[in-house]
């Protein structure tokens, strides 16, 4: 997701880049993006590896929860996220040398892992399923936006921050809204109660998401008042560059929470 926002949202708007680095910037983005694509296809088969484990009856052979769980509605979901981890790895691999259409095949490839979340998590159980659905997979990828993107920025974009940030502002912005929304709506949602919010060990770990996640928002604003201004000087670039990495690792720490609240009963 960070490598498709990126190219297009973030290079495609720096209108003060010329083209050639715009075409260095992209192909070092679709570099990146191949292995983050590597990434989620490594996740996709420690996830199958879980459910079996999950399935499996204790002494049976794991190969037999394997082949029960390839015959049921969840695995449909995987093999379309397998397909589209393999679409978004060639996609971005095809955009080091066509770039419109390597990203447009990697933007295609995201279709599908973009809903996997919520059809094999708690909003696939939710009363308004299609509904929940819906604002799972903006939720994802609001999120996938918000950090994919800074993490290009971080990773390949510091010298050219005094361009890249002023491009990449709105887009974080617009993600964060997004999130914020989804996110309210979906805790609501698995929760449904304010008492519940203290009272239960999902609340408790939503809250310490949301409390993480605030953290990182102020920074943000903080340095985008604060540091855009002095950009374009060796010390202010320095200085929006080790804040933006501080971000990304805060960023990590909400995903590393989201991944214990997803496995939690509301
Ligand atoms: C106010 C801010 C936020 C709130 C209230 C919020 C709330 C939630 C809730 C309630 C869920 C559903 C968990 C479940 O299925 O049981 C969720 C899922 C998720 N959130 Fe957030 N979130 C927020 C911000 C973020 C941020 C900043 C990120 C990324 C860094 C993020 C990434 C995710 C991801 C990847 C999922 C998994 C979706 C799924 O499994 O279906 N969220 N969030």
């Amino acid at each position: 997701m960070g490598g498709v926002a990126f190219r297009w949202g973030v290079v495609g708007r720096a209108a003060a880049l010329d083209l050639q680095t715009r075409a260095r910037i992209a192909r070092a983005a679709s570099r990146v993006t191949v292995v983050a694509a590597g990434g989620v296809l490594v996740g996709l088969l420690g996830v199958a590896y879980r459910q079996a484990a999950e399935l499996r009856f204790p002494g049976d052979p794991i190969a037999d929860a394997f082949s029960i769980l390839l015959g049921t509605s969840w695995a449909t979901s995987w093999w379309w996220a397998i397909a589209g981890g393999v679409l978004l790895a060639v996609g971005a691999a095809v955009a080091a040398r066509a770039d419109r259409a390597g990203w447009a095949l990697a933007a295609l490839g995201l279709l599908p892992l973009v809903v996997f979340p919520g059809l094999t998590g708690h909003a696939n159980g939710a009363e308004a399923r299609f509904v929940a659905l819906g604002l799972d997979a903006v939720h994802v990828v609001a999120a996938g936006t918000w950090i994919g993107t800074l993490g290009l920025v971080v990773l390949i974009g510091r010298p050219w921050l005094d361009r890249l940030v002023p491009a990449f502002s709105p887009i974080a912005i617009g993600s964060v809204v997004a999130l914020v929304v989804t996110g309210a709506a979906a805790g609501w949602r698995e929760i449904g109660s304010i008492s519940g919010y203290l009272e239960t060990g999902y609340g408790r770990t939503l809250l310490l998401k949301v409390a993480i996640f605030g953290v990182v928002a102020l920074l943000g604003a903080v340095n985008w008042r604060r540091l855009t201004p002095r950009l374009g000087s060796p010390d202010g670039d320095r200085a929006m560059g080790r804040s933006a990495g501080l971000e990304f690792l805060l960023g990590q720490a909400v995903l590393l929470v989201t991944a214990i609240l997803v496995r939690l009963s509301p």
